[in-house]
């Protein structure tokens, strides 16, 4: 949107990202020619130009790649002080689309570059602070180190106290999330990306933490609850679970808890489900409390506690859709790999 206030310097650009083959991100810095720092492609806008507007048009003189709209949810805004006076710019987010990278004259470098190496390269706070937002968003493996499970498990423990049920249900969702990664192929080490551990492990941390949002609110706000908890701990890697396990893959437009649904749509990149995500979601609709159970048994057990809904019908139809693709990729029976008779 243009602004009102014309002592306001506006710019925009994008945060451009590459998936590589091995699951992580990589990002799109430019070099400036004038001051030899490295950054985002953005600029200023023109009379009455709209931010997105501003971020295609500047990044495409700036490194030739066209990005007509980006991601719909993904916007950070940031705000500092240069000599004309206070100057805002809007970031968007984008994979990259096909093509080169074409540099004008205002760059004389660019590198796609992974988060620990670019974070370094960026020399202002805000700058590295828009990157670290969209790796939060767009799940970035990078963000998750190889930590013990047991850390995962203590951090719910510390939120809720050892003795409360979602401990022991976040037990089982942890281990039947790690046996659902094992059969989904991205079990082994290494293969969620660099830095993540066994894909297995991250699963059941995943697993331990989806819930930890109950520490707040038993109500439908306790995925961003948690999303938020997880994160604010150091745990941002893990968290796109908490919110996940609860949308289950649904499109916006089928998610109907209106401002709630569009916040955690904000917080996390949640049109994209990743395997990882969906051994959570999985294992969380085969777990009533800390009995492992069939989809419809889970099913009528959340119909007995919350009341019937469309939301609760597409939550089993999911279900059933994910434990079917498990199957295919597996090649074994859900219920005799997780024991559940
Ligand atoms: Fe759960």
């Amino acid at each position: 949107m243009a602004r009102a206030n014309s002592n306001q310097i506006q710019a925009a650009g994008y945060v451009v990202f590459r998936r590589e083959a091995g699951g992580g991100l990589s990002y799109l810095l430019l070099r400036a020619t004038k001051h030899g720092e490295w950054g985002f492609p953005k600029g200023h806008a023109d009379p009455g130009e709209d931010d997105r507007a501003t971020a295609r048009r500047e990044t495409r003189e700036e490194c030739g790649l066209d990005i007509p709209t980006g991601h719909p949810w993904f916007l950070v805004e940031i705000t500092y002080r240069v000599r004309k006076g206070p100057k805002t710019v809007i970031y968007f987010g984008a994979e990259a689309p096909p093509g080169d990278v074409v540099l004008s004259r205002e760059h004389d470098r660019s590198a796609w570059l992974p988060y620990h190496k670019a974070s370094p390269l960026l020399p202002h706070e805000n700058s590295r602070k828009v990157l670290d937002r969209a790796a939060v968003f767009f799940k970035d493996p990078a963000l998750r180190d190889r930590r013990p499970l047991a850390d995962a498990r203590a951090l719910l423990v510390r939120h809720v106290g050892a003795d409360a049920p979602v401990v022991a249900h976040s037990a089982q969702v942890a281990a039947m999330a790690h046996d659902l990664a094992l059969g989904w192929g991205f079990g082994g080490s290494g293969s969620s990306g660099s830095g993540s551990g066994s894909g297995a492990d991250v699963a059941a941390a995943c697993g331990w933490l989806h819930d930890i949002g109950r520490a707040r609110t038993h109500d439908a706000r306790h995925p961003l609850e948690g999303f938020l908890i997880a994160s604010a701990e150091g745990w941002a890697g893990w968290a796109a679970p908490c919110l996940s396990h609860y949308v289950k893959g649904r499109d916006f437009e089928e998610f109907a808890d209106g401002e709630l649904g569009t916040a955690m749509f904000l917080a996390c990149d949640l049109l994209t489900f990743t395997p990882l995500e969906k051994c959570v979601a999985l294992a969380d609709f085969l777990a009533a409390g800390a009995r492992r159970v069939s989809m419809e048994t889970r099913f009528d057990d959340l119909v007995a506690r919350y009341g019937p809904s469309r939301f609760l019908d597409r939550s089993l139809e999911v279900s059933r859709e994910l434990a079917a693709e498990w199957e295919a990729a597996s090649g074994e029976n859900l219920y005799d790999t997780l024991r559940i008779s």
